[in-house]
Parts: C-alpha cells; structure tokens; sequence
C-alpha cells in the first residue's frame, strides 16, 4: 500500500472524485444473502474511500448513494438503505471531526425521511468549517431534475427582471446547480461493470476522465482506488487541445 502512495506522490491527483458504488445486490447475490446485506457491507468500502482520498491529497470525493430512480426500488430495500445511511452517520461523525472533514450533500433531501434530514444538518453543521476533503453525498439526486431546477430558477430571475436573458452563460448555470460550491469533476469512477452515467452529474462531468472496473462496491478498497487513481495519472487531459499544445504548456 505504502508503495502505491509513493507512486502516486508523483504525479498530480485528481482534485475532485466522483463515484458512483454500483453491485452491492450482486454481490450479496453471489454470497446467497439477501440484497441489503451487499449495502450493509458496502458502508465499508464507503470508509475505505474516504480515507484513501484523504491520505493522498485529493480534495473533493463525491459519493452517489441514492439516486432519484431508486425511490422505485423494494419499499424494504429503500427503507433499510435508510436506516444505514442514518447508522452510518451518526457512527461516523467523530471519524469526519478527526479528519478535519467536511461533509455536503447533492440532491432532493426534502424527500428523505425526517430521521435522516435531521441527521445530516446535524453532520453537515458540525463539520461546516473542516478544510481537508470536502465529501459530498448524492442523495436522491438526478441529474435531470438538477437541471430542471436549475432552468425553473434562472427563468424565475429572469422574469422577475433580476437577470437578462442575454446574461445567462455557463457559470450563472453551474452557479444554480447543486452543486454550485464543487469544482468540475476530474475522475469518475464506476464499479460493477456497468458502463453508464445513471443520470450522474451529466453536467459537471463533462471534461471528467472515465474509470470502470469490474469490481463490486463491497470489494472496492483503499488498494483499488489507488490503482484507478495511478490510471488517471496516465490520462492525457486535452480539453479540445492537441498533444503537443498540451506537452508545451509550460514552455
Ligand atoms: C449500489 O448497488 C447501491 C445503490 C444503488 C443504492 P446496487 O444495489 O445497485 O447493486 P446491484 O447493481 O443491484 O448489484
Ligand atoms: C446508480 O446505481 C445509483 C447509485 C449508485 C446510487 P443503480 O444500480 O441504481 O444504476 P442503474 O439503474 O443500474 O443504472
Ligand atoms: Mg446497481
């Protein structure tokens, strides 16, 4: 482990990380367990996460938990995923002070049970002045509902003669999105194999390096990040560039 850190000392790591913990139910499926006993053991690989970006320097770990579609799944799924979230928190607050973490979260957190609204102003309010890792979790957050949101406020504004059309550019967009006080995703990560975005940050993941491993969420650990986190050290970021623009950059 010491030596994949040294490795990635190297080179620049990303500064904020997105991830989407896919195969929790696959894993618990393999293990002939029911599917929560996958989201019960995937609270680890979240601490593992955590930690990781941490210890090597990266700045904003954004973490996809519950997205909007997953309101539709088993009323006992929904409800233990829940529970979990609220366990966790109240489990973990001290971890987060210690680390000089601070904790956000994206998404619609009005529709979540008042149990855990409560408990994550208290986590949110507490940890509001810690300056290491920012962790923001996506909770009943879609992307497309973002930005519906975000085209109901500006047209609002608009309306309301508090902005003109004409003044309406990228950053007046990213400055309604959730999440208005992040920076551009760097590195995005999936696990389980899928290769989609899942209704994920469509916006802010536009320039975003891509990472999918086949890995299940409960066996993704500190190792694993390190090891995606090398691969995106290897990645030729562009930005509609070409090569030798980008290799002369600081010529
Ligand atoms: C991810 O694992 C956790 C959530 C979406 C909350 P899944 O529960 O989607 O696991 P699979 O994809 O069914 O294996
Ligand atoms: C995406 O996983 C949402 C989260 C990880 C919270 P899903 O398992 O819900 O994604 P799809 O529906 O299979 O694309
Ligand atoms: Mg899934």
């Amino acid at each position: 482990m010491e030596e994949l850190k040294t490795q990635i000392a190297k080179n620049p790591v990303p500064n904020h990380i997105a991830v989407i913990m896919d195969g929790n139910g696959r894993w618990a499926k393999l293990k002939g367990r029911p599917r929560v006993f996958g989201h019960k053991n995937g609270v680890t690989s979240v601490k593992q996460v955590i930690e990781g970006c941490a210890e090597v320097g990266v700045n904003y770990l954004t973490l996809y938990a519950f997205s909007t579609e997953n309101w539709n799944r088993p009323k006992f799924e929904v409800k233990t995923l829940m529970a979990l979230l609220v366990s966790s928190l109240k489990k973990e607050l001290k971890t987060l002070q210690k680390n000089n973490i601070k904790l956000t979260t994206i998404g619609n957190i009005q529709n979540l049970p008042k149990k855990a609204q409560i408990e994550l102003s208290d986590v949110v309010k507490k940890t509001e002045n810690n300056n290491t890792l920012t962790l923001t979790l996506a909770l009943s957050y879609g992307s497309r509902e973002e930005i519906v949101n975000v085209i109901k406020n500006i047209s609002k504004k608009v309306v309301n003669n508090q902005l003109n059309v004409e003044e309406i550019n990228e950053k007046i967009i990213n400055n309604h999105l959730y999440t208005f006080s992040l920076p551009d995703v760097d590195f995005m990560i999936r696990t389980s194999g899928e290769k989609r975005i899942s209704n994920f940050l469509l916006w802010q993941l536009a320039y975003a390096e891509l990472y999918f491993t086949d890995t299940l969420w409960p066996d993704f650990k500190k190792k694993n990040l390190f090891n995606a986190i090398l691969d995106y050290q290897t990645r030729e970021r562009r930005f509609g560039k070409t090569s030798e623009q980008i290799e002369n950059i600081n010529e």
